[in-house]
C-alpha cells in the first residue's frame, strides 16, 4: 500500500504541492471515488486513477529499449558528458530510470533503460547466462585463432573470460556473443591479439534482437514479448 500523493508523483509530472492542491480541489479519483486526503493509501497494482477526468496509466515499472548512438555515456548523470538518459523523452523523466548495464561511449546498439533493479540484475548477472551479441569491426583481419581462443576463454588481467562465440562475417568483421559484462570486455579480448575494435554495435540481449524500427538514438517502450525475450538464455 502506498500513499496516493506518492503514487501520483511517480506516474505524472505533478509536484507534491500540485498534487495536494488537485486533491483538495476534488480532481483525483481512485476506482471511481474521490480521494479526500494525500495520506490515503492504495495498492498501486490494482487501482484505476483519474485526474481531472483523465485516466492515468499505472505502471509499476518502465522498460525502455534504446538504440544507443555514439557519444553518450551509460550513466544517469555526468558533469561534462551527455548520458543515455538525455535521449529519454520528457514524459518518462519522472521515473528513477537507469541503464541496465554499460556500453562504452563509442559503442552503439541495444540497451535497456528501466527503473526495475531486480530485472536489470537478472539480465546482467553472468550467473543468469543472458547472452549479448555484438557486431565488431577490427583494424586487422579476424582469424580462426581468435575464434578458437574466444571459445576456450581469453585470459584478461582480471581473470579468464567465459567461453565466447565468435563468428566471422567478413575479413575485418565478426559477431561476438558473451555472457559477461566486464569493463571494455570485447575491446580487451581482441586487444590480446593485437587487434583494435573500430566499431562495436550490440544487436542482441537474450533472445531479443535490436528491433528493426528502432533507429539510432530512438527509444521505445518494450512490449511484454520483448521483455520475455530479453530474459531468455540462449
Ligand atoms: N565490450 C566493450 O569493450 N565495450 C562495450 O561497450 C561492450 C562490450
Amino acid at each position: 500500500m502506498k500513499r496516493i500523493d506518492k503514487i501520483v508523483s511517480e506516474h505524472t509530472y505533478y509536484t507534491r504541492k500540485e498534487i495536494k492542491k488537485l486533491i483538495s480541489q476534488g480532481a483525483v479519483y481512485v476506482n471511481g471515488e474521490e480521494v479526500k486526503r494525500p495520506e490515503c493509501k492504495y495498492d498501486e497494482t490494482d487501482i484505476s486513477l483519474t485526474i481531472n477526468g483523465k485516466e492515468i496509466e499505472i505502471k509499476t515499472h518502465l522498460y525502455l529499449l534504446l538504440n544507443k548512438p555514439k557519444g553518450y555515456v551509460s550513466a544517469t548523470e555526468d558533469e561534462s558528458q551527455k548520458t543515455v538518459l538525455d535521449l529519454i523523452p520528457i514524459e518518462y523523466k519522472y521515473r528513477n530510470l537507469f541503464p541496465a548495464g554499460r556500453l562504452d561511449k563509442d559503442t552503439t546498439g541495444l540497451m535497456l533503460i528501466t527503473d526495475d533493479g531486480e530485472f536489470a540484475h537478472n539480465i546482467l548477472s553472468p550467473r543468469k547466462h543472458v547472452s549479448k551479441e555484438y557486431e565488431v569491426t577490427l583494424d586487422v583481419p579476424v582469424t580462426s585463432t581468435m575464434v578458437e581462443e574466444f571459445k576456450n576463454g581469453v585470459n584478461l588481467n582480471d581473470g579468464e573470460c567465459k567461453t565466447a562465440d565468435l563468428v566471422i562475417t567478413g575479413e575485418h568483421t565478426a559477431n561476438v556473443t558473451i555472457t559477461e559484462g566486464r569493463y571494455h570486455q570485447i575491446k580487451r579480448m581482441f586487444g590480446c591479439f593485437g587487434a583494435k575494435v573500430l566499431e562495436l554495435n550490440r544487436i542482441r540481449i537474450g533472445n531479443l534482437y535490436l528491433p528493426e524500427e528502432l533507429k539510432l538514438g530512438e527509444v521505445k517502450e518494450a512490449t511484454q514479448t520483448e521483455l520475455q525475450r530479453i530474459q531468455e538464455r540462449n
